[in-house]
């Protein structure tokens, strides 16, 4: 795979540069919850300032807002006045959430034109939104003169080692809810892969029968609950004799023992998608035992996905993964093998 070229072979001293950031961050009461993706956009912001630009725009979406009502609930002014604080440069501004325009979205040349327009250089930096053809993040590089930024690149190189030639063996974990999302990477990848174990509620859809074209390691117990709630009465049965009337909300000790042991055996390790219900403390040991056991691999190891990463930052080994993704829905369709628009956007 080509690299798009690099915002560090850019010409900008005195320009004004558009940077397109992910600063799509969980919000909570108004405020940013988690800052790990406008931290992440800094590299890019210091390089450039250093570099001696007269001016950054970063621009980003927020959310998906739809109606008028959408536009207070989806200010940028919580992002704004965070990546300001954090940047600490009056060159940098911060322009309105890009979906605000309806444009955006249908990557309209209108739109792309007005965010051109004044600017010399264009960034894109917007990893978490690669998969999205819109104005914002392939329009305006037909504009500009396009350049990656260094987060963009730095998940290509990165995400791209496990489509590459792998150090072996190489597990895949993957969990979560929606395994209709997961299909396309586990087919594209999950054949290369050495182990592939399987936990969550995608286990049970793969239960009564394998949709892959190779094996897969299923669960060997579950945490089963009296019903979907925090507070169920727990059992841990056998994972193909749940009871009637339960459902199975974590996996049980003897898959986490088992899931921990083939993980700590790998060179190379892509984890994707909780083994249960986390966010629930009663059924969390499942997905944090499988945290704790991928920090504690010596191998390369790569954890994408919302809930993956909040697991890894919830159990406390962030530190130790070696590569945790800030894309959602573009590390997928990267390890999918499919081309992202915002990258194949940017001249090599
Ligand atoms: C994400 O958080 O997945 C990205 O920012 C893209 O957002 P979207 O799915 O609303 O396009
Ligand atoms: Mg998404």
């Amino acid at each position: 795979m080509p690299l798009p070229r690099s915002v560090e072979g850019a010409d900008v001293e005195g320009k004004v540069v558009l940077v397109r950031s992910d600063l799509n961050v969980p919000l909570e009461d108004g405020r940013v919850a988690d800052d790990t993706r406008i931290r992440a956009s800094l590299p890019t912001l210091r390089l450039l300032l250093d570099r001696g630009v007269r001016e950054i725009r970063v621009c980003s979406h927020l959310g998906r807002p739809k109606s008028d009502e959408d536009r207070a609930r989806y200010s940028m002014a919580p992002v704004r006045e965070r990546l300001t604080a954090l940047v600490g440069d009056a060159r940098v501004t911060v322009l309105d959430n890009t979906r605000f325009q309806p444009g955006e979205t249908k990557n309209d040349p209108e739109v792309a034109r007005a965010l051109a327009d004044g600017c010399d250089v264009y960034v894109n930096d917007a990893f978490g939104s690669a998969h999205r053809a819109h104005a914002s993040t392939v329009g305006v590089a037909k504009l500009l003169p396009a350049y990656a930024g260094l987060l963009l690149l730095q998940e290509l190189e990165h995400l791209g080692r496990l489509l590459g030639d792998v150090e072996r063996p190489f597990v895949i974990v993957s969990g979560g809810a929606k395994v209709d999302d997961k299909i396309g990477v586990l087919e594209n990848l999950g054949g290369r892969a050495d182990t592939v174990l399987i936990g969550g509620k995608m286990a049970e859809d793969v239960r009564s029968e394998n949709p892959f074209s190779f094996d897969v390691v299923l669960p060997i117990d579950v945490v089963a609950a009296s019903s979907f709630a925090e507070d169920a009465e727990t059992q841990v049965t056998p994972f193909d004799s749940l009871p009637d009337g339960t459902v199975g909300l974590d996996v049980g000790p003897d898959t986490r023992t088992l899931f921990a042991q083939r993980i700590a055996g790998a060179r190379t390790v892509f984890w994707n998608g909780p083994m249960g219900v986390f966010e629930w403390p009663a059924f969390a040991e499942g997905t944090f035992a499988v945290a704790r056991a991928v920090a504690d691999c010596d191998g390369f190891t790569v954890v994408g996905g919302g809930d993956s990463v909040r697991a890894v930052h919830e159990a406390g080994v962030a530190d130790r993964i070696s590569w945790i993704s800030t894309g959602g829905g573009a590390s997928l369709e990267l390890l999918e093998g499919k081309e992202l628009p915002g990258v194949a956007a940017i001249p090599t």
